[in-house]
């Protein structure tokens, strides 16, 4: 089939590879000549495990290119918008601006053949009617097709989906969505209205951001009562209605969707007079968690004169360069708020971006133990897995102290004499 998605950002990206990969003809479309310049040069312009080697063999096969024109949905049998929702700058809406964009270029660029076009960035309820009245064709059916990709781990996600939820009121358009997906087995496709379908992608996640705020509420609770949140979510996890995922305790959660999404749900709720307690907690206690912890990193150095604190993590998890919400970027800014001290921080992939937001009210190294040199703490704040096995030696050759605050819990402390706290767990070090 020829797909043409439109827009090439951490969703559109792995998203057009993936159906490439599955034998598709794909060309993705973006307003930005500089990224379509990169993509059809070979250069990835984000990083995501697989996607280069993806991009350059199909470069070579010619079943995949990128462009800045419109011109290209003549051809095309299914059309995935796939463009940024961001948060209204001063509300927690969804900018719906690059979505209705996007839909009257389609609109331009119709003819007589029938087009199937799939909504699939995180979008209110309604939208697609919205998109419907603006490219308003009877040759094209709209439909919600929500992604579950999460970064760091999208190709994976696309070749191996839990399910593929289809909001769709035609047939002809479940037919097509068959077919595009005819590599997976028909038991993924889930077929439901265009507003379920909507409501399905914000309320996945905020359920999701729910599990992380519980279990972080639940690690305060253990650092309180000496119990181990480790146990604990070992505990609850082998209840298979509750399961293990989701139950890592850390600085809080971040990123693109999480915080972005639960604030776009809560104001779709308000709009029609709905209350969600559990949401609305979730939101708060999330952004009150960057501060909690950041007064606790504080607690560690207080009694230190310009204290150094060595940072590893910036991007908002591992796996990614990402660093929009990140949790790591949140405490920090509200640490050097609140005190005058060094910070030195080591990221394996989100140096620039890290960079773009901070800029030079901290100092950045591509070497962790270079970062580590003089510090009077060392803070995990992201989880990547390097982390796990650090080199105590090298850390106690360069660190004034053999303090670690592990917000992950991923560090495996093999030297007594380092105090290693971790989130959720008694520390009597501070
Ligand atoms: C999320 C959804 O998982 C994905 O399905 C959706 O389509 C896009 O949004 P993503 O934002 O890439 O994906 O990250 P995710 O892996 O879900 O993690 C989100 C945040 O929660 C990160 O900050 C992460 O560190 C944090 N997290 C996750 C925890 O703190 N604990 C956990 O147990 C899991």
């Amino acid at each position: 089939m020829n797909v043409v998605i439109i827009g090439t950002g951490y969703v559109g990206l792995p998203t057009g590879l993936g159906f490439v990969e599955l034998g598709h003809d794909v060309v993705c479309v973006d307003i930005d000549n500089n990224k379509v310049d990169c993509l059809n040069n070979g250069k990835i312009t984000l990083y995501e495990e697989g996607l280069e080697d993806l991009l350059l063999k199909h470069l070579q096969s010619k079943k995949i290119f990128f462009s800045t024109s419109y011109g290209c949905i003549k051809n095309a049998d299914v059309v995935i918008i796939a463009v940024g929702t961001p948060q209204q700058e001063n509300s927690g809406k969804a900018n719906l601006s690059y979505i209705y964009d996007v839909a009257k270029q389609i609109s331009n660029h119709l003819d007589d053949k029938y087009k199937l076009i799939a909504i699939k960035s995180t979008v209110p309820v309604g939208t697609s009617d919205e998109v419907e009245k603006i490219i308003s064709n009877q040759n094209v059916d709209i439909i919600s097709l929500p992604e579950f990709l999460r970064e760091g781990y999208a190709l994976y996600d696309f070749f191996n989906p839990d399910r593929i939820i289809v909001g769709s009121n035609s047939d002809k358009a479940n037919e097509l969505i068959k077919k595009l997906y005819s590599s997976f087995c028909d038991e993924k496709l889930i077929f439901v209205n265009r507003r379920s379908s909507e409501l399905i992608k914000y309320a996945s996640n905020s359920f999701l951001a729910m599990k992380i705020h519980f279990i972080n509420e639940m690690a305060d609770l253990c650092e309180k009562t000496g119990a181990d949140i480790k146990d604990v979510a070992l505990g609850i996890g082998l209840d298979s209605r509750i399961g293990h995922k989701f139950l890592n305790p850390g600085p809080g959660f971040g990123g693109s969707c999480f915080p972005k999404d639960t604030l776009a749900l809560q104001s779709i709720a308000e709009s029609y007079n709905v209350e969600l307690s559990l949401l609305n907690a979730t939101i708060n206690g999330n952004q009150k968690r960057f501060k909690d912890i950041a007064n606790r990193i504080l607690e560690f150095v207080k009694d230190i004169d310009y204290p150094t604190i060595a940072i590893y993590g910036l991007a908002f998890k591992n796996g990614t360069d990402d660093c929009r919400q990140s949790p790591s970027i949140g405490i920090i800014k509200h640490i050097l708020n609140k005190r005058n001290l060094k910070i030195k921080a080591y990221d394996l992939k989100a140096l620039d971006n890290a960079k773009e937001i901070l800029g030079d009210s901290i100092e950045y190294f591509s070497d962790k133990y270079e970062c580590v040199k003089d510090a009077d703490l060392l803070v995990v704040l992201t989880e990547w897995g390097e982390f796990q096995e650090l080199d105590f030696d090298k850390l106690e050759q360069n660190m004034k102290s053999k303090f670690i605050y592990d917000c992950r819990n991923i560090v495996k402390s093999i030297r007594s004499d380092f105090k290693v706290c971790k989130v959720g767990k008694n520390n009597e070090i501070i």
